[in-house]
């Protein structure tokens, strides 16, 4: 147990939530609140869909939250108002993060690769980038409404299917590469980015049901890319999460074009921690047992961000 804990010290795993993420965040609270059990801390499963998130029932909170009121600075906000130090990045961070044109805007300002993009608010709409594009909304995860638009025909009928539902749309340049994804880990105040994880899907992208369907994906850890490659994308995915201001543990996915490199796509703020999830592989894979991940995410835990 790390000095500044004790017994008393009330540890609220919150894990469920209002979100479509809800089951995979249960399981990352199941994993959690076990790891934390088996370190001698006195932690507790608290989901904000039947408790209230109040300084009477915990003294720290460790977020295990997906989406929306998850990890997009809602939840962030409510544990600073009522004064409890959370684990993870703070409400601003987390609203940067949840938001794939601002992140890509920051990723601009500091010169980190990311796909070229337009963004659509009304039809009709002339298209800027050469097909195949990427139709995407701003601010949803799982792959979830992201399509491939070969035609014009197919990228007017995706476009038009994302404003009527989220009324702003993200179309990026179709990026033909190997599909990365970059863990970083505040590790008592040093920043480590973790061996990188490579995702081969059965399907044309990294869609849906490639992310949940077992067998449909091939996971390669550590990715095998040149110790200079290797040391680039760390080095990018330590910088957005850097200008992001991001804590704790942030993932960010890449892909890497064979001639043109690479190009960051977006930050996850709120990594899975069930026994399937990228950041306690890509931990392992650094030497980091799942329950000493848990503590040194722990370990940033803070009402300050
Ligand atoms: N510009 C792009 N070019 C090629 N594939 C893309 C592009 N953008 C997204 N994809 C594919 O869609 C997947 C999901 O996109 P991403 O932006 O990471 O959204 P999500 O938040 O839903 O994970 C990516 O992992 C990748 O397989
Ligand atoms: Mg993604």
């Amino acid at each position: 147990m790390l000095n500044n804990y004790t017994a008393q010290t009330r540890i609220g795993v919150i894990a469920g939530g209002f979100s479509g993420e809800r089951p995979v965040s249960l399981r990352s609270g199941k994993n959690v609140l076990a790891a934390l059990q088996r370190k001698g801390y006195n932690a507790r499963l608290i989901d904000p869909v039947d408790t209230d998130i109040s300084a009477d029932t915990m003294d720290i909170a460790f977020l295990c939250l997906h989406g929306q009121f998850g990890e997009d600075g809602c939840i962030q906000a409510q544990l600073a108002h009522v004064g409890i130090p959370y684990t993870g990045s703070g409400t601003q961070a987390s609203i940067l993060g949840m938001n794939k044109l601002v992140t890509k805007t920051i990723m601009v300002a500091n010169g980190l690769p990311t796909p070229a993009f337009q963004v659509i608010t009304t039809t009709p709409f002339t298209l800027d980038l050469p097909l195949p594009v990427i139709v995407k909304p701003i601010a949803e995860g799982s792959s979830l409404g992201v399509f491939i638009a070969d035609t014009w025909e197919d990228c007017q009928a995706r476009v038009t299917t994302i404003l009527d539902k989220y009324g702003i749309c993200l179309i990026e340049e179709y990026i033909a590469g190997r599909e990365l994804t970059v863990g970083v880990l505040d590790n008592h105040g040093d920043l480590q980015a973790l061996p990188i994880l490579e995702l081969k899907p059965d399907n044309r992208f990294y869609d849906y049901d490639a992310k949940y369907t077992p067998g449909k994906t091939t996971f390669i850890l550590p990715a095998p890319l040149p110790t200079t490659v290797r040391d680039e994308l760390h080095a990018h995915a330590i910088k957005l999460h850097t200008v992001l201001g991001c804590s704790g543990a942030t993932r960010t996915d890449m892909l890497l074009h064979e001639e043109k490199g690479p190009f960051l796509l977006e930050i996850n703020t709120a990594p899975g921690m069930t026994d399937q999830s990228d950041l306690p592989a890509q931990a392992a894979a650094a030497g980091i047992s799942f329950d000493d991940l848990v503590e040194i995410i722990l370990c940033s835990a803070s009402s300050e961000k």
